[in-house]
C-alpha cells in the first residue's frame, strides 16, 4: 500500500530522504515538497530525481508562488515529513508546520529537535486527538534507533539511567586534540574544514545541541516537563589541551556525556575524564549511548549521528512505521 508524503526542507537531510525514494522501492510517493522559498504539489506524484536536478541548478525546489505552509495546508498527502532548520528557542517555523499538518490529521515525521524539546506535551496530544502519529526517531542521535529502542522495544523495562556521546561535532574536536595534541582552536578550525562544524560552532561546542537532546529523551522516554534550563549545561569550549593531556597520562580521556539518571533528578551534561576503553570512547564524528535497564541489563547502542543518509535511514524507518501501524486503514 503506497504512502504519500509531503516534504519540508530541502537541506542536507530532506535531500538523504528523496536520494533514498530515488534509489529505493520503498513504496513510499512524493505529492509535496517546499523549500525556504518554493514549493510544489501533485497529487500524482512528483518524480524526485527531476527534483533534485532542479534544486541543485535554480536553487528552488518548486514555483516561487507556493509557499511551505501551503503545502502542509493544502497538500494531500498521509504523512508530513518536516526537515526545517532547528530554532531552539522558538521552534519555528516547524512547530506551526507540525501543528497545522496533525490538526487536519495528517502523521507526522520530523528530524527537527526544536519542536519535540519545546512542545513535545501538547504535539503529541494533538497527535492522539487526531488519530494518527507524531514521530522523532532522526532528533536523537541520527542514525541509531534510539527512541524506538526505548519507547518500544525496551518496554516491559525500567530505564533507570542513560549515558551518551550526543554530538559529533564536539566528539570529533575531543577526538582530534587527544589524537594529535591539536589545541581546541585547531581541532575546530578542522571540524569547520571538513563540514563537521558550522561557521557559527555556538551551538555545538556550548552543549546546547546535545542538551536538547536529552530533554526530548527525558520527555519522551520518561515522560518529564523539563527545559533546557533543567540540565546542567557545561560545553567544551573552554576546554584546555592541559586537561586532555592530564586525561591522557592516566590511560583516560574526555568526552562530552549527557546523563540521565531520573530517580536522582540527574540531567546533566559536561566533559568527563573516561578510561580509554570505556564504550562511550568512540571516535570522530560518532556517537555513542548506554543505557541502565531492570531486566536487559546495560545495553550499548554506536553509530553515525548526523549525515544526509543515515539521518534520512530514521527518518525513512519512521515512515514506514506509520505505515505498518495504519495499514488497511487511514
Ligand atoms: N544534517 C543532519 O545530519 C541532521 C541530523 C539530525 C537532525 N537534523 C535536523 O534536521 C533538520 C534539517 O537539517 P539539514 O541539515 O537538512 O538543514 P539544512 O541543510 O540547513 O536544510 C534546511 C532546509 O530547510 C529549508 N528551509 C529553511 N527555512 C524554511 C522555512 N521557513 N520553511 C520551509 N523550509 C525552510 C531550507 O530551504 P533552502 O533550501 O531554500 O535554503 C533547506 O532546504 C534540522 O532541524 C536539523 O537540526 C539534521
Amino acid at each position: 500500500m503506497p504512502v504519500r508524503i509531503a516534504l519540508i526542507g530541502t537541506g542536507s537531510v530532506g535531500k538523504g530522504v528523496l536520494e533514498v525514494l530515488s534509489r529505493k522501492n520503498t513504496g513510499i510517493i512524493l505529492t509535496g515538497v517546499a523549500d525556504s522559498r518554493s514549493g510544489l504539489m501533485d497529487p500524482g506524484g512528483i518524480p524526485v530525481s527531476s527534483l533534485l536536478d532542479r534544486k541543485k541548478k535554480t536553487g528552488l525546489c518548486g514555483e516561487r508562488s507556493i509557499s511551505a505552509l501551503k503545502v502542509v495546508t493544502e497538500g494531500e498527502y498521509d504523512i508530513l515529513v518536516e526537515a526545517s532548520p532547528t530554532d531552539a528557542v522558538t521552534g519555528e517555523p516547524a512547530t506551526g508546520y507540525i501543528r497545522a499538518a496533525l490538526s487536519r490529521g495528517s502523521h507526522v515525521v520530523t528530524s527537527n529537535k526544536g519542536p519535540v524539546a519545546l512542545h513535545y506535551r501538547e504535539l503529541s496530544n494533538l497527535a492522539r486527538e487526531n488519530g494518527v502519529s507524531f514521530r522523532f526517531e532522526a532528533t536523537v542521535a541520527g542514525a541509531i534507533p534510539i527512541l524506538h529502542t526505548l519507547l518500544d522495544s525496551l518496554g516491559g523495562n525500567e530505564i533507570h539511567a542513560l549515558y551518551g556521546v550526543l554530538n559529533g561535532t564536539c566528539n570529533y574536536i575531543l577526538t582530534r586534540m587527544a589524537e594529535e595534541g591539536l589545541s581546541y582552536r585547531q581541532a575546530l578550525d578542522e571540524a569547520r574544514a571538513l563540514g563537521y562544524a558550522e561557521a557559527d560552532p555556538t551551538y555545538d561546542v556550548k552543549g546546547i545541541d546535545a542538551a536538547v537532546k536529552l530533554v526530548i529523551l527525558a520527555n519522551t522516554v520518561w515522560k518529564k516537563e523539563i527545559t533546557l534550563d533543567t540540565i546542567d549545561i557545561t560545553g567544551i569550549d573552554l576546554l584546555t589541551e592541559e586537561a586532555i593531556r592530564l586525561a591522557e597520562e592516566q590511560d583516560a580521556t574526555i568526552r562530552l556525556i549527557g546523563e540521565i539518571v531520573p530517580a536522582e533528578n540527574l540531567y546533566r551534561l559536561s566533559p568527563r575524564i573516561i578510561p580509554k576503553h570505556h564504550p562511550l570512547v568512540v571516535q570522530g564524528s560518532l556517537n555513542a549511548i548506554i543505557v541502565r535497564t531492570d531486566l536487559a541489563g546495560d545495553l550499548i547502542f554506536a553509530g553515525k549521528g548526523a549525515g544526509s543518509l543515515e539521518t534520512a535511514s530514521a527518518i525513512i524507518g519512521d515512515i514506514l512505521s506509520i505505515r505498518e501501524r495504519y495499514a488497511g486503514g487511514n
